[in-house]
């Protein structure tokens, strides 16, 4: 490879840049062999950058010179990366590519200079799709020379951009919070990082930046946000990262309707750049009334398909499921399944495993014969109440009905699942349609049988209702919270609440969840301290950045949309990380591993 100059690299253009309306222009370009062909004298060479490809030729036709281009373009390999100088010509008619922008043209070559060789590349990316995840991510820079990643990133960046826009015109102020820090409150478990100077001690990397955003507050600065990195050690899934990012913002003086109203314009102009309207209005749903009917906090509601309370009609049958789930307290509820008689028994026994997943006892289904007849599974114990359920699930014929009976938390999670299930694989989902809703009115609490205790259902900063902060002693289970979750196509986006600024109910919520005030102090006396010190009342919320741009980019799993993202194992393929590390640092840190791995 030969010296180079730095005018090699002085582009004029980008490869997705270059038009019709150019020809006869000299240019300049740098990019990535992305593939080449010869033709016999004559090579052309695709030519790659973030921006697009344009198209190459170099002739051994004509001097010395020609013929030495030819043949050093003949040696190009795939993902070298090169710097062409020349011309900007037509294709001809018969050699037009439509479906890339720049496919009217090419150019042809007067210089070429090589940049950098390439080994034989584990996959190019245009095989991305023959290549494992695990592969893609140990050669993400391969990957993210990728059309659809590239696009995802920059994506991205708008959005960030868009939404500092909007944050910063309404005087909001982006302020750093600090990652060695102290457990924070989310419920999920904490990343922990020894302290050298202070051994035997531990930062928790911050699951949100809940407190701090909180003591600004405090602190007078009225309104404030940032987009920041959050860490949670959970079990991970496609919509879950243990680093991930927040669009996460607080104001004091606010009401649900201020916070939601921000979070509404930042959506609206961001939902803008992929050319979608955001509703003018979007629906408030109660949770009550999302559990209810369609057995999710989340509720998808681009399709039908609602829970359908039918224990009064159950009560009436001989069937011992339905009888033995309302003698114990419990809800008997149905979904009807537009022509889903058609599913053979197979899938529908199937269904009844699949439930199991999900706690249920099984999941008991019949067919719609006729207007009061139905056929197959639990019909002979329905039978008595026939025309009166197909009446109350407006089911028709050809349709099948599915039903659970349990405690009303098992059956609102079997049902909620089985019809976006349901609604997936039978293609009932319009992926044009997409609706947007507020869950409002979210119970502060939840009970925990496993643990017999209370939990926050948001956090335990979330302000109650003033009218029902008396029933935390005597109902706890009846209080409601200040609280709002923004969903998208059944995903929630993001969640926040007004927050507690009164030091006399904090630790009320913090009584009626069992943490005891010295428990309260070890943990939070920071905060407890600065609701002493004149907090005004406040709120906020966090969007998902990830979950965003994945639903905005049209991505299947956040590691579409993140540069580097962790696998499910939560490793990353790239670096190694998580790694065994020397003994000199755990000596620095006084730590020992008791049982290193056995390949360590
Ligand atoms: P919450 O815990 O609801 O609220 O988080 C806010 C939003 O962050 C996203 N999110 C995640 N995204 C990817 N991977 C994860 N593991 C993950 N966990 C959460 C979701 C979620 O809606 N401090 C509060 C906010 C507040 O009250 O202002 C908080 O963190 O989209
Ligand atoms: P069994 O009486 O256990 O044979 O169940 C009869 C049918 O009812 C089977 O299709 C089961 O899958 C279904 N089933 C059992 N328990 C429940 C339940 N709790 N809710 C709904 N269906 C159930």
């Amino acid at each position: 490879m030969e010296p180079f100059s730095d005018e090699t690299l002085n582009r004029t253009h980008s490869c997705g840049q270059l038009r019709e309306s150019d020809i006869e222009t000299k240019v300049r370009l740098c990019g990535w062999v992305r593939s080449y062909r010869d033709h016999g004298g004559v090579v052309f060479i695709d030519l790659r950058d973030r921006d697009g490809i344009t198209q190459v030729v170099f002739d051994a036709e004509g001097d010395d010179d020609a013929k030495a281009r030819y043949e050093l373009a003949d040696s190009l390999r795939n993902e070298w990366v090169v710097s062409i100088g020349g011309t900007v010509r037509h294709r001809g008619p018969d050699r037009v590519n439509p479906k890339l922008p720049t496919g009217q043209i090419e150019i042809l070559g007067d210089s070429l200079t090589v940049l950098n060789k390439s080994d034989t590349v584990p996959f190019t990316p245009d095989e991305f799709t023959d290549v494992s995840e695990e592969m893609r991510l140990k050669y993400r820079y391969i990957d993210i020379r990728r059309k659809e990643m590239t696009r995802a990133l920059r994506l991205r960046h708008e959005i960030c951009r868009t939404m500092r826009g909007v944050l910063d015109e309404d005087g909001f102020v982006e302020v750093e919070t600090p990652f060695l820090t102290k457990s924070t409150p989310e419920g999920a478990r904490d990343f922990l990082v020894p302290s050298r100077l202070q051994q035997g001690t531990f930062y928790a990397l911050p699951q949100s930046p809940q407190l701090f955003k909180q003591i600004l507050m405090v602190g007078g600065l009225d309104r404030y946000y940032q987009i920041v990195r959050c860490f949670r050690d959970e079990d991970l899934r496609a919509d879950r990262q243990p680093e991930f990012t927040q669009m996460d913002l607080e104001m004091s003086f606010c009401s649900e309707a201020d916070v939601m109203n921000v979070t509404n314009r930042i959506l609206s102009d961001v939902c803008r750049l992929i050319g979608r309207e955001y509703p003018q209005t979007v629906p408030l749903i109660d949770y009550s009334e999302a559990m209810e009917r369609f057995g999710k906090d989340a509720p998808d509601l681009r399709f039908g398909m609602e829970l359908v309370d039918i224990a009064d009609l159950a009560g009436r049958t001989e069937f011992g499921v339905f009888r033995g789930a309302i003698e114990a307290g419990g809800c008997v509820k149905a979904i009807c399944v537009p022509s889903g008689g058609e599913m053979t028994r197979k899938e529908t026994d199937a269904l009844a495993g699949w439930a199991k997943g999900f706690d249920a006892k099984g999941l008991a289904v019949t067919k719609v014969a006729a207007a009061d007849k139905l056929e197959t599974g639990i019909a002979k114990f329905v039978s008595p109440i026939a025309v009166e359920l197909i009446e109350r699930m407006g089911a028709k014929v050809g349709d099948l009905l599915c039903f659970a009976a349990d405690n009303s938390g098992i059956v609102h999670r079997v049902l909620g699942e089985l019809r976006c299930k349901l609604a997936a694989e039978r293609g009932m989902i319009d992926s044009e349609n997409w609706t947007w809703c507020w869950v409002v009115n979210w119970p502060l609490l939840e009970y925990n049988d496993n643990e017999r205790r209370w939990d926050a259902l948001h956090h335990p900063f979330t302000s109650p209702r003033g009218e029902d902060i008396g029933k935390l002693a005597t109902d706890p289970g009846a209080v409601r919270a200040r609280a709002y979750d923004i969903v998208c196509n059944g995903t929630e986006l993001g969640g926040g609440s007004i927050r507690i600024h009164s030091i006399d109910v904090q630790k009320r919520v913090f009584e009626a969840l069992g943490i005891t005030a010295e428990d309260a102090h070890a943990k939070f006396d920071f905060l407890l301290d600065a609701l002493r010190f004149g907090a005004p009342p406040h709120g906020g919320i966090a969007l998902g950045l990830d979950r965003l741009v994945m639903l905005l980019a049209g991505g299947k799993s956040l590691r579409d949309v993140i540069a580097f993202p962790k696998t499910q194992r939560g490793t990353c393929p790239l670096t190694g990380a998580p790694a065994v590390v020397d003994d000199n640092q755990l000596t620095e840190l006084d730590l020992r591993v008791i049982a290193p791995p056995e390949n360590g």
